[in-house]
């Protein structure tokens, strides 16, 4: 993709950043961006569902919709946004429909125009490499921040959506796996415990052993260790 330059708003300081793919350098410092920024305590869903196994999944499967925002400046953080997209197509349907996984923006980078260009970004490849016409984002309605953001962007079509969770070992269905599964846990647990201690009373009884061969041995019987050489003079 072509790189595209970006300053910030003119009563600002002037701060300027680089729209690119993302590349393998990258992936610790977008993991750890979006480890700052999707807080439990704010979006748990988005917390919950943050790991290095989605940048690194998303990364291998749709690079091409993998964007960074470098800051064009040496000094301060390197990666100022990102934006982690993907493609959805239906077999045997014409429509492909662009999805946006992952947004961020730097907490101290933020009402500077970095998602936006990031956003447009993302969106010109889709419609130029994969003919998109319907782009896709979701977030916590709680999340005021992204609403208006997606909202200024255009995404007015709303469709609620419920996220729906439970904690297993409180759910009358299901907690008995949990059960049975931290059972089986104590059980590995207690067999390794056992297994290590077999292995250690026989590798000392292996010790043992050579010692006891050792001392039997015909070379051992027939040499008189020093000490009863020394007894024998002293008599
Ligand atoms: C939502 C988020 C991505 C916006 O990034 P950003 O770079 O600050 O957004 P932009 O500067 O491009 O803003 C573009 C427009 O969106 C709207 N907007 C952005 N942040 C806003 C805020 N905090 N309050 C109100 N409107 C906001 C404004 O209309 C803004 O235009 P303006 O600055 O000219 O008024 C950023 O706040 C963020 O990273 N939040 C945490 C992660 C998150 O919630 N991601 C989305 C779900 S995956």
């Amino acid at each position: 993709m072509e790189t595209k330059k970006h300053s910030s708003h003119a009563n600002e300081p002037k701060r300027s950043f680089t729209v690119r793919q993302m590349e393998i350098d990258d992936l610790a410092e977008v993991y750890k961006l979006g480890e700052m920024s999707f807080k439990p305590d704010l979006w748990p869903m988005l917390y919950r569902s943050w790991d290095e196994y989605e940048v690194t999944t998303l990364f291998n499967t749709d690079g091409d919709y993998c964007l960074v925002a470098e800051n064009d400046d040496e000094t301060g953080d390197r990666i100022v946004g990102f934006v982690l997209g993907t493609v959805i197509s239906k077999p045997g349907s014409a429509w492909s429909y662009g999805y946006i996984i992952w947004l961020c923006a730097h907490p101290g980078w933020q009402r500077e125009g970095v998602a936006s260009d990031l956003v447009d970004s993302l969106v010109e490849i889709m419609v130029e490499e994969d003919g998109i016409r319907i782009m896709m984002a979701d977030t916590d309605p709680e999340n005021q921040r992204a609403v208006r953001f997606f909202q200024k962007k255009g995404f007015t079509d709303e469709k609620p959506h419920l996220y729906l969770s439970t904690n297993l070992e409180h759910n009358d269905h299901y907690k008995e796996l949990i059960i049975a599964s931290r059972e089986a846990a104590l059980d590995a647990e207690y067999l390794k415990r056992i297994r290590k201690l077999a292995e250690d009373r026989s590798s000392s009884n292996l010790a043992k052993n050579k010692k006891k061969k050792a001392t039997n041995s015909p070379q051992a019987r027939r040499a008189p260790t020093k000490k009863k050489v020394a007894k024998k003079r002293d008599k």
